[in-house]
């Protein structure tokens, strides 16, 4: 089927002013995270994705952190100050003079909507194409408590009602409002002002545009999302359902894509995870942002892993954690209670137990004993560890930055290396160990003496 939205001018208006009071929390509702990333980037990527539409962001006063967020997400997008908080149309109004009336289509969503997918935005606009003036998202609630109402009469909708103002009869209305609306761009600021605030909270609701279009003659029309698409984030407990949306999708994606995720249920992505073929994920693994893993690699169980590249082939934990800037090399091994940060494992080299490689390079096929850690931080500034290929470092040796390790050098076990070590060197860095005969037994007998006594 051609798309008849993708021939029109679009501007998308992201609604991001709202304090989200129920969230109880210092931060602005829109900057919570699900997978990862905030809701805000969730609407942004989606309207970015839904293609050729041009963007707007509307914030509240003295929301640098809001409006720094869009210009990440969205560089060049207006970013617009909703001065009060008046409600929903108040705020699209606050865009007004990126609004204009040049658009075709404006498509209105709001910030905290994240579970939206970009194809749904294009279908919203595809009644604009064929007439209406005005497009409504919306869905069958489970629950339809704290949305607002879609009001038919026959076959046309005629308002949306806030739970706020709704009668009974209108509160048993499942059909409700997504939060999400396309409406034709030469109407959109003439509509909007004509909005009221005679309800219940005194504000100037978005939604009470239908009424306004159906008043001036104008069709309007609904589109259908499934709840899973249109869930709001009001609340701590909604914010964890749309988490679970999100990792619902991810794990499928994953799956689908060839991995082996054994309690998928207990796996959780972030937006970015990149998961190739033939992986294996044991249960209960968290990815941070930015996590590539290629094909064949297995991720042991009670994994951490952020900003981190795992190679082909490779094999990550049990209880292991890889931090940001963390690449590891084909067939390379990070065993269980180890921790990387800013470190570059080579191809086949292994870490198997209790190791802390941080500011590091390991060469290929280097060998690290249980234990090894690159003190890296004196406390003020953070050095380097260079480990050469085929390095063998002891158990429980500790390489005090900056340093390095020489190709096929061997570190004795316990050293604490402050020297760099030439390659194929051995060092050893310990005190010497002192033998005395009979001393023990004498020692035990007077200290039992003492005891008695
Ligand atoms: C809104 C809809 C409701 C719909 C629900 C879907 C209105 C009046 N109600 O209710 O019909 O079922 O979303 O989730 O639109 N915002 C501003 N400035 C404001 C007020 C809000 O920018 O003055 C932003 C918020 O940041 C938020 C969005 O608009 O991203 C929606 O506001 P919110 O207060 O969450 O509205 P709901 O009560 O959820
Ligand atoms: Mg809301």
């Amino acid at each position: 089927m051609s798309d008849p939205a993708a021939s029109r001018s679009c501007l998308t208006v992201v609604l991001a002013a709202g304090e989200g009071t129920r969230m109880r929390s210092a931060l602005p509702k829109v900057l919570h995270r699900a997978a990862g990333r905030t809701l805000l980037g969730h609407v942004l990527a989606a309207a970015r994705e839904a293609g050729s539409c041009s963007l707007a962001v509307v914030v509240g006063p003295n929301r640098e952190d809001v409006a720094a967020e869009a210009e990440r997400l969205a560089p060049g997008a207006p970013v617009f100050v909703q001065a009060e908080r008046l409600g929903t149309a108040h705020a699209v109004l606050a865009a007004r003079e990126a609004i204009g009336s040049d658009y075709d289509d404006v498509l209105i969503v709001y910030g905290d909507t994240p579970l939206v997918r970009p194809e749904t935005l294009k279908r919203l606009r595809a009644p604009l194409a064929h007439g209406a003036s005005v497009a409504v998202l919306g869905f069958e609630a489970q629950d339809p408590t704290g949305y607002g109402r879609l009001i038919s009469e026959g076959e046309s909708l005629v308002a949306i009602r806030e739970e706020k103002d709704a009668s009974e009869e209108e509160r048993a209305i499942r059909l409700s409002n997504g939060g999400l609306m396309a409406v034709a761009g030469r109407h959109a600021v003439g509509l909007l002002e004509k909005i009221g605030n005679r309800n219940a909270k005194g504000e100037f609701y978005l939604t009470d545009v239908v009424e306004v279009a159906v008043m001036s003659g104008l069709a309007v029309a609904i589109e259908q999302a499934a709840e899973a698409e249109v869930q709001g984030v009001n609340t701590r407990a909604q914010l964890s359902v749309v988490e679970a949306e999100f990792q619902r999708r991810l794990r499928a994606a994953a799956m689908e894509n060839g991995a082996t995720l054994i309690a998928p249920e207990t796996v959780f992505f972030s937006h970015d995870t990149k998961i190739g073929r033939d992986v294996l994920i044991e249960p209960n693994v968290f990815f941070g942002e930015g996590v590539s893993v290629a094909d064949g690699a297995v991720i042991h169980a009670f994994s951490h892993l952020e900003g981190a590249h795992v190679g082909e082939g490779v094999s990550v934990g049990p209880f292991a954690r890889l931090r940001p800037g963390t690449r590891m090399a084909a067939g390379s091994k990070i065993g269980n209670f180890c921790e990387a940060k800013n470190a570059e494992i080579g191809e086949g080299a292994k870490l198997n137990h209790l190791t802390y490689v941080g500011d590091a390079t390991v060469g290929p096929r280097a060998n690290l004993g249980a234990g090894t850690v690159t003190c890296n931080y004196d406390g003020v500034l953070k050095h380097r560890t260079t480990i050469g290929a085929d390095a063998f470092v002891g158990v429980h040796s500790a390489l005090v930055a900056p340093v390095s390790v020489g190709e096929g050098a061997y570190v004795g076990t316990g050293s604490v290396i402050i020297e760099s070590v030439p390659d194929g060197a051995l060092a050893i860095a310990r005190a010497r160990q002192v033998t005395k005969e009979g001393r023990g037994a004498e020692l035990k007998a007077r200290l039992k003496a003492e005891k008695g006594g």
